[in-house]
């Protein structure tokens, strides 16, 4: 077990796409840290770059939350948003912008296509929680923020904060936009 450094707001790797998987022999491992590192900062969900990884991949684990039916962590390789239905608007956080949250409209249920571990190509449709946390570690891998979101209004709120989180790691006082 290892807990991994969180990269936060402001490293070019979070401003930039990723690269796919191609090699599968080598993951576990990783997966492992990742899930651990999450858990560990009580993180619904983590994508590979938050960990420094130029790579397409992405933990879940919503078993915290006793309304979902997911109750076992997982993990997502090379990943493509396939279909959006509906709209909701869920509050985010992100533990590469630790104490900042706001209200965000997404879809409110996907279909994804993805390779499994082993690079196997499925296809699967998810809805509330598990589609939202998988939207947004999704952007990660595009090189975006749910702060990207914002209007410029709660931009500009939040400017400042964002700019001690690239320079310490945390802001000086959180904040949360509704
Ligand atoms: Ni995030």
């Amino acid at each position: 077990m290892a807990i991994l450094p969180i990269v936060k707001y402001g490293d070019p790797i979070l401003r930039r796409k990723v690269k796919l998987v191609t090699d599968f022999t080598n993951l576990d491992n990783l997966v492992k840290d990742m899930l651990d590192t999450m858990g560990n900062e009580s993180g619904i969900g983590l994508a590979a770059n938050q960990v420094g990884m130029d790579m397409n991949l992405l933990v879940l684990d919503i078993s915290g939350f006793e309304d979902e039916d997911d109750v076992d962590p997982r993990v997502f390789v090379n990943i493509d948003i396939i279909k959006e239905e509906g709209e909701i608007e869920i509050e985010e956080g992100c533990l590469s912008i630790p104490d900042i949250r706001a209200s965000i409209v997404r879809a409110e249920t996907i279909t994804i296509e993805y390779q499994d571990l082993k690079g196997n190509i499925k296809t699967e449709i998810f809805t509330g929680l598990a589609a939202r946390v998988i939207l947004h570690e999704n952007d990660h891998l595009i090189g975006k923020y749910f702060t990207d979101y914002l209007p410029t209004s709660q931009k500009t709120v939040i400017q400042k904060r964002l700019k001690e989180i690239s320079e310490t790691g945390f802001p000086s006082v959180s904040v949360t936009l509704t």
